[in-house]
């Protein structure tokens, strides 16, 4: 037999490794992560949001992409950088939508508290949702083993009774990660209802989506309203990580409302993830920056810093996580970032 034949007809067959864009991602929410950090529980999440944003910026601005915010820090007037809208990156590589956090969880920030994250997600130019005006939405993620079983318009009660049975648990195993505040105190009676039991967060739902996916945390559903564009974001990471998110805009003022509905968006519409974000070139990377349950935070050194960060690409399913040392001799030599 001509084995070498047979190697070379199997090669022709087979598809060239393509970039992986979440490695360039990756060292843009380092970058963010490594400056907000700085900033952690002394109380002014501003200060600590203006030092992710100009460095997540600047990173950016060095990467081969032809990049457009679609999902960023609000409209122009009120965002002087990596507004909605935004041209970012040196316009020679890919035509791509970015999506940007560059603090998620700017309160968790400001007083210390787990899980804020730096967060980025990128997708081919025209395929990720652009929510317009709208602020908030319902949110529903599971894992893998419950993506077929949730249904946005079924009550509560139901929806965790499949969840249970599909994870093969009963219901009083499962966790719920669900955003503590008041427009939630109906959907914690009915989750308490049930005897589900409850993981209550001031902030932080793209963690909190980014848990119900992973097997590996104790969280198995996340449910409730929150941001839109971290709707979006969690998206990004479902299209590779596996699982199931189903989404509503759900405003939560009359003039969000309006606004919605002037800008001819459809109030009813059940969002998927492969809605949020079309297709199968989807790229996530997310850097922990106070440390939490899921991804650890920036460790200062005298001499630099450690950083934890996951990178998710949906073509392949491939999630990494990687721990990074950075040097501050070596680079704030090359940096135009001040992290030391
Ligand atoms: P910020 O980082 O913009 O402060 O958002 C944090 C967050 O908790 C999100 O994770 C969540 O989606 C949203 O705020 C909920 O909004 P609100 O705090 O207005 O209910």
């Amino acid at each position: 037999m001509n084995h070498s034949y047979f190697l070379e007809s199997d090669m022709s067959l087979m598809e060239a490794p393509e970039r992986n864009l979440a490695f360039d991602l990756v060292r843009v929410t380092e970058a963010a992560a490594l400056a907000s950090a700085r900033w952690l529980g002394r109380g002014d999440k501003n200060a600590g949001d203006g030092a992710a944003v100009d460095a997540m910026r600047l990173s950016f601005n060095s990467l081969p992409i032809a990049g457009k915010v679609v999902i960023g820090e609000g409209e122009k007037d009120e965002a002087p950088m990596l507004y909605n809208g935004e041209i970012i990156g040196m316009g020679n590589g890919p035509s791509l939508d970015i999506a940007v956090d560059p603090v998620e969880g700017t309160n968790l920030l400001a007083y210390g508290r787990p899980n804020a994250i730096a967060v980025v997600g990128a997708a081919p130019g025209g395929s990720m949702y652009n929510p317009g005006p709208s602020f908030y939405m319902q949110k529903l993620v599971v894992g893998q083993a419950a993506r077929d079983v949730i249904d946005l318009d079924a009550p509560v009660h139901v929806n965790l009774r499949l969840i249970a049975k599909a994870l093969g648990k009963d219901t009083n195993d499962l966790v719920v990660f669900v955003l503590d505040k008041p427009r939630h105190q109906k959907l914690i009676q009915e989750i308490r209802a049930v005897g589900a039991r409850i993981q209550l967060h001031t902030d932080g739902d793209v963690a909190g989506a980014l848990m119900a996916v992973d097997q590996r945390s104790e969280v198995d559903v996340m449910m409730g309203t929150g941001g839109t564009p971290e709707g979006v974001l969690a998206a990004c990471a479902i299209k590779g990580a596996g699982g199931a998110m189903l989404a509503r805009l759900d405003p939560q003022s009359e003039a969000e409302k309006a606004a919605i509905q002037e800008a001819g968006i459809d109030l009813a519409q059940i969002l998927d993830a492969d809605t949020l974000v079309q297709g199968d070139d989807v790229f996530f990377a997310a850097t922990g920056i106070s440390g939490g349950t899921f991804l650890r935070g920036v460790q200062f050194s005298g001499q630099g810093a450690v950083t934890h960060s996951m990178i998710i690409r949906s073509k392949t399913g491939t999630m990494r996580y990687i721990e990074s040392h950075h040097n501050w001799n070596k680079l704030m030599q090359i940096s135009s970032i001040k992290y030391d």
